[in-house]
C-alpha cells in the first residue's frame, strides 16, 4: 500500500473519529455506537505505526496517552490565573452588584453571567492556529506546571478546534473535573486492587491528572469545562463583546461548557439562579461548591479591572460545605439481614451539606484501619446529595493522648454468637442466622418487602414489634398471627389487624422468582431468583440442584451457587420453606411459552455500560419477559450484547467474539417496534 493511500486513509479516520468524538462528548448526542468509535480508533493507531510521520499533535491517537515523563516542566502564565472573591449569604451578592454600581458610578441592573462554580482543577490550555500546543495547571496562579500529554488524553478536550476564522492564539481556561459516577466506578475499582481510595471526585481528579505516565490519566474518566479565555490573538472571537457570547463561540469551536450557565440581570436574579442550582445540585453529574457570577460585559470587567490577586467584576457564591470537621465520639455496631456486622461511626453533631449529621457508616474492618481512625479522632465528615454520610479521613494532628482504638466485636452484640470473618471478604459476620433477632427483624422484613412478597401495610416498625414480643420468629410464623395478638399490641386496632391478615392471604399467591427472592439467600437478588426460576422451574429442583448445576444458571458464579446450595443444605431453612407451603404459599406454573409468544425465547443476552432512556434494570425486566435469558458476563454463547454510553470490556470482548451488537436506541426502537 502506498503511503498517500495511507495518509488519504488516515486523513478520513481521522475526520470521522474527530466528528464522532464531538457528537458523543460536546453534543452529548453519539451517532454510531462506541464499539464503532473504538474499531476506528484502532485502524487509525494500525496506520501510525507503519507510518509514524502522521501521527501529528492533533491526532485522535493521542487521546490513549503515551510516553511517561520523569517530572513535570514549568509553564509561566502569560496573563496571570486569578482566584476569585468568596459570597455566602444573599448579602453578599446585593453588596456586590453595589460595589460595581459606585466603581463605574450607574444604577442599572448589571447582566451577569452565571455559571456552577466547578469543583475541580483550575486548567490552561493553549491553541495555536486551532491545534492544542501546551496545558498547563494554575499552579500558583503565576507558574503552573505542563500536563499537555494528560489533558490531552481528556475524552472531551478536542485537540483541534473547529470552524474558520481561528484566533491565531487562544488559551482557554475551564475546570478538569471526575464526574460523580465515574469517580464512584473509580473507587471501587481502586478497593478491588488494594490501591488507593480517594476521598472525593475533587481529590481524585487531582491525583489523575498529575500522572507522570499519561496512559493512567487516559484510563481515568476526567471532564473538560471551557469558563473562560486567557491569551487571545485574532479570530473571530476576539471582535465579541460579552463574556456569554466568547463561552457561545469557544462552544461553536468544539470546545465543552457546562450547560446549566445562563445570563441573569440585576442581584435579584442572580439569587433566584442560584437557588435553582442548589435545588439540582445533587442531581448534577458533577460537583460543584457554588455559583460563579461574572459581570457579562467585557467593556465593564475592563474598566472594574483586580484587586490584589481577585477580579472586581466576578463572585464565588459558595454553598454551604458539603466537607466538615467533627469528633467519633463512640463506634457501634450493626447487624444486617444476613449477619453483616457494620460499624456505625456515633458523631458530635455537625452541620453538613445541608443538614445535621451525628452518624456516619464505616463500612466494615477494612475501612476502620485504612482509615486509622480512633474513638476521640477529628475527623472529616462528607455528605454530598442523598448519599448517606461518609468518614473520609482522619485529622491526625488533632488526635488526643487518650484516642482509644476501635475494637472490633468478636461476638455478636445483638445474639452473641460468633462472629465470622472470611479472608477474601471485607465483611464480618454473625454466625447466629435466624437464632440473632437482628437477622430476624432483618429476613422477615425482606420477606415482607415490595419486591419479594409485598405483604401490604407489614411495615419495618412493625416486624421489629412482633418480633420484639416473641409473636414471630420467622417468614413462615406470619402466616400464623391471630387477631387477637394484633390487636394486643401497642396502638393496633381491629381493622388494622384485619387487614394486616388480609394482606397476608393476598401475598399468598406468589410467583416462584418472588418466593426465592423472598427467602433472602445471600447475594440472591431480584433478577438472579428470577434466573433461578426460569433455569429450574420448580423449587424442588432448585433445592436439589448441585454446585455444578446452580452455575448453569445465568448471572449465578462459584460464590453465589454456594451461597445457594448451603442455604439449600439448612434443615432450619428447609422447615421454613415447608411450613410457608403448608400455610398456603404458592405460585403458578412457569409456563414455557412458545418462540412464537416469546421472540427472544432462547436468546443470551448481556447489557453493558449505562442506558439512559431505560435503565439497566428495567431493560433487563422487558428483555426477560420477551424471553431472553440476560447474562452477566460475554461468553462465546451470548447472542446479543447491548452496550450503553461508556461500554468496556464487556463491549471489547463482544468485538472479539465476533457477537453482535446493539446500541440503547436500537434497543428501543426495536421495543417499540414489538
Ligand atoms: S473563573 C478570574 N469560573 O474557582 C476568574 N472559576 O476560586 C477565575 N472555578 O481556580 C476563574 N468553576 O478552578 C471561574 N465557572 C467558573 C469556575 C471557576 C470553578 C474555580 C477555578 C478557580 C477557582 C477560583
Amino acid at each position: 500500500m502506498s503511503t498517500l493511500s495511507l495518509a488519504q486513509q488516515h486523513a478520513q479516520i481521522k475526520q470521522q473519529l474527530e466528528q464522532f468524538a464531538h457528537e458523543y462528548y460536546v453534543l452529548d448526542a453519539p451517532t454510531v455506537p462506541d464499539a464503532e468509535y473504538d474499531r476506528l480508533m484502532q485502524s487509525l493507531i494500525a496506520i501510525e505505526k507503519e507510518a509514524p510521520q502522521l501521527r501529528t499533535a492533533d491526532s485522535p491517537s493521542q487521546k490513549v496517552g503515551g510516553a511517561v515523563l520523569s517530572k513535570f516542566e514549568s509553564v509561566e502564565h502569560e496573563i496571570p490565573m486569578l482566584s476569585l472573591d468568596n459570597g455566602f449569604e444573599d448579602d453578599d451578592l446585593v453588596a456586590f452588584e453595589h460595589r460595581i454600581h459606585d466603581r463605574l458610578n450607574m444604577s442599572e441592573d448589571i447582566e451577569f453571567a452565571c455559571e456552577p462554580k466547578l469543583d475541580g482543577l483550575a486548567v490552561s490550555i493553549l491553541y495555536e492556529k486551532g491545534i492544542l500546543v501546551r496545558a498547563a495547571t494554575r499552579g500558583d496562579g503565576q507558574t503552573g506546571e505542563n500536563i499537555t500529554e494528560n489533558v490531552k488524553t481528556i475524552a472531551n478536550v478536542p485537540l483541534k478546534l473547529l470552524g474558520e476564522n481561528l484566533p491565531s492564539r487562544l488559551e482557554v481556561r475551564g475546570e478538569v473535573f471526575m464526574p460523580k459516577e465515574g469517580f464512584e466506578n473509580l473507587n471501587q475499582v481502586q478497593k478491588e486492587k488494594g490501591a488507593k481510595v480517594f476521598a472525593n471526585p475533587r481529590n481524585a481528579a487531582a491525583g489523575s491528572l498529575r500522572q507522570l505516565d499519561s496512559k493512567i490519566t487516559a484510563s481515568r474518566p476526567l471532564r473538560f469545562y471551557a469558563y473562560s479565555v486567557g491569551v487571545l490573538e485574532g479570530g473571530e472571537i476576539a471582535a465579541l463583546e460579552t463574556h456569554s457570547a466568547r463561552l457561545a463561540k469557544l462552544s461553536d469551536m468544539g470546545l465543552p461548557l457546562c450547560r446549566e450557565s445562563d445570563v441573569a440581570v440585576g442581584a435579584k436574579a442572580c439569587i433566584h439562579y442560584f437557588n435553582k442550582i442548589g435545588e439540582m445540585r445533587s442531581d448534577l453529574s458533577y460537583d460543584i461548591d457554588g455559583v460563579v457570577f461574572k459581570v457579562n460585559s467585557l467593556n465593564l470587567q475592563q474598566r472594574l479591572g483586580f484587586i490584589s490577586k481577585a477580579p472586581r467584576w466576578a463572585l464565588a457564591q459558595k454553598f454551604p460545605a458539603q466537607e466538615e470537621m467533627t469528633i467519633l465520639r463512640a463506634v457501634e455496631f450493626q447487624v444486617g439481614r444476613t449477619g453483616a456486622i457494620t460499624p456505625v461511626a456515633r458523631l458530635e453533631p455537625v452541620f453538613v451539606g445541608g443538614v445535621t449529621v451525628s452518624n456516619a457508616t464505616l463500612h466494615n474492618q477494612d475501612e476502620i484501619k485504612r482509615l486509622g481512625v480512633k474513638i476521640g479522632d477529628t475527623v472529616i465528615i462528607r455528605r454530598a446529595g442523598d448519599v448517606i454520610p461518609q468518614l473520609v479521613s482522619v485529622v491526625e494532628a488533632k488526635r488526643p493522648e487518650d484516642a482509644q482504638d476501635i475494637v472490633f466485636p468478636s461476638r455478636c452484640p445483638i445474639c452473641d454468637s460468633h462472629i465470622e470473618k472470611v479472608a477474601s471478604e471485607a465483611v464480618a459476620r454473625c454466625t447466629g442466622g435466624l437464632v440473632c433477632g437482628a437477622q430476624r427483624k432483618e429476613a422477615i422484613k425482606h420477606f415482607a418487602s415490595r419486591k419479594a412478597l409485598d405483604i401490604d401495610g407489614l411495615g419495618d416498625k412493625l416486624v421489629e414489634q412482633l418480633v420484639e414480643q416473641g409473636l414471630i420468629n420467622n417468614p413462615a410464623d406470619l402466616f400464623n398471627l391471630t387477631i387477637p395478638q394484633l390487636t394486643s399490641l401497642e396502638r393496633f386496632g381491629d381493622k388494622s389487624a384485619v387487614n394486616l391478615l388480609r394482606a397476608l392471604e393476598t401475598a399468598k399467591n406468589t410467583t416462584l422468582a418472588k418466593f426465592l427472592y423472598a427467602l433472602g439467600i445471600r447475594e440472591v437478588g431480584e433478577a438472579t431468583a428470577r434466573n433461578l426460576a426460569l433455569h429450574f422451574l420448580s423449587l424442588d429442583k432448585v433445592i436439589s440442584a448441585n454446585l455444578d448445576e446452580l452455575t448453569e444458571v445465568a448471572d449465578v458464579g462459584e460464590v453465589v451457587a454456594h451461597h445457594i446450595y448451603e442455604f439449600m443444605r439448612e434443615p432450619a431453612n428447609l422447615d421454613i420453606i415447608r411450613q410457608l407451603q403448608e400455610a398456603g404459599v404458592n405460585w403458578p406454573d412457569i409456563e414455557v411459552a412458545s418462540a412464537e409468544q416469546q421472540p427472544l425465547a432462547g436468546k443470551t443476552l448481556v447489557l453493558t455500560g449505562t442506558l439512559s432512556q431505560m435503565g439497566r434494570s428495567e431493560a433487563k425486566a422487558k428483555l426477560q419477559e420477551l424471553g431472553a435469558k440476560v447474562s452477566g458476563s460475554v461468553s462465546a454463547k451470548t447472542d446479543l450484547l447491548i452496550a450503553g454510553e461508556k461500554a468496556g470490556s464487556k463491549l471489547s470482548k463482544a468485538n472479539e467474539l465476533g457477537i453482535e451488537i446493539w446500541d440503547e436506541q436500537k434497543l428501543v426502537d426495536y421495543l417499540n417496534s414489538l
